[in-house]
């Protein structure tokens, strides 16, 4: 073991990655060598250690288990050179993380851990980051409660992990959306703004009945009225209509996505009209009805910009005939993912090269 001031470090003493294909490598199936925890007792976080990747033995009773106390991040680690790896916006990242432990009453982990964390241990890992275009190496923080107890209350212990894993496209090909005036991701007052496990979890059986429909993910409307749009599977939700590009405003239910927030800088900065606003599914409807929806598309870290084919509420189809993305989709992806392979200028600021 190597120790520096900040992190205990024990390095694998051969690397397993000439078992894994990094120009297919799934998503999310195979890990890298190293991980990093860290973690919390006696009120603060302890000196985090980088060590080999493997199982962790916790109890049955361990509360995380049964109660979700836990929050995680998802971010791509990009390869640009063989000295060099992009991340993006982590700082982002981190204080949604921040953002996310507070509503799940998690002790914050610092912006310094997070990112020397990632820093280090992508570092350690750097062969794991697949150079074939459209593959990453994708980054899972995460934290949860570790007491060993099965009451149902703020933990005093947690731990912090990294692990990171070399990722293929999420999606394949466009994808197929339904509503449902049944289900609902998420509700005022709830946890729908948190990147928190429960969320994940509560969205499977809804995506399971609309999978059996022969469709591929949910487009969530407000759990009230079953009217609002909010998102779509585990992303942000785009539309173009009539030339704008409108999303959904952000009001407590809707996660608060890195790449929505990227798509909507970028297009500002082209001059494009952006709206955030409360829209309706029937005048998402209508306007596909009457030709005023030029496309759709999916926002978020693991899909980056996914295209929609198909949107079906209360009976009636709206389709969109691309191959693969709309125009303006293509040129959000394109543009988004050349700055995060470093192949195009960054004029935001947004990459953080390793
Ligand atoms: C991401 O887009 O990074 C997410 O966290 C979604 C996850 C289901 C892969």
């Amino acid at each position: 073991m190597s120790t520096d001031n900040t992190f205990n470090i024990t390095k694998v003493s051969s690397t397993r990655v000439e078992n894994v294909n990094l120009d297919d490598p799934g998503f999310g199936e195979r890990f890298s060598d190293h991980m990093l925890e860290v973690e919390y007792r006696e009120g603060q976080w302890q000196k985090p250690s980088i060590k080999p990747f493997g199982t962790i033995e916790v109890t049955p009773a361990l509360n995380t288990l049964h109660y979700g106390q836990s929050v995680f991040e998802g971010m791509k680690a990009y390869y640009a050179d063989e000295n060099t790896v992009n991340l993006f916006r982590p700082e982002k990242n981190h204080q949604r993380l921040v953002r996310s432990c507070k509503r799940m009453c998690i002790p914050p982990v610092s912006e310094d851990v997070f990112i020397d964390g990632i820093t280090k241990l992508i570092k350690l890992d750097h062969q794991w980051v697949p150079q074939k275009e459209g593959n990453t190496l994708y980054i899972r923080p995460f934290v949860c409660a570790f007491d060993p107890i099965i009451s149902a209350r703020v933990s005093d212990s947690y731990r912090f992990f990294i692990i990171t894993t070399p990722v293929g496209s999420y999606y394949n090909r466009p994808v197929k959306l339904t509503t449902s005036q049944k289900y609902a991701r998420a509700v005022k007052g709830g946890v729908g703004a948190a990147k928190t496990a429960g969320n994940y979890a509560a969205s499977l059986y809804p995506a399971q009945e609309a999978e059996e429909k022969g469709f591929d993910q949910v487009l969530w409307l407000d759990a009230c009225e079953h009217k609002f749009v909010e998102e779509v599977g585990t992303m942000n939700i785009f539309f173009v209509i009539d030339g704008v590009l409108v999303t959904p405003e952000l009001s407590g239910t809707i996660l608060p996505g890195i790449t929505r927030a990227s798509v909507i800088q970028l297009a500002k900065h082209w001059g494009l009209p952006v709206k955030e606003r409360r829209l309706t599914i029937d005048e998402v409807m209508e306007a596909g009805a009457n030709g005023t929806l030029d496309e759709a598309f999916g926002a978020g870290t693991a899909a980056v910009i996914a295209p929609v084919e198909e949107i079906h509420h209360d009976g009636q189809s709206v389709r969109f005939d691309f191959e693969q993305r709309g125009p303006v989709g293509q040129k959000l992806h394109d543009q988004i993912t050349d700055i995060q392979w470093g192949k195009a200028e960054d004029p935001f600021g947004w990459i953080t090269p390793i």
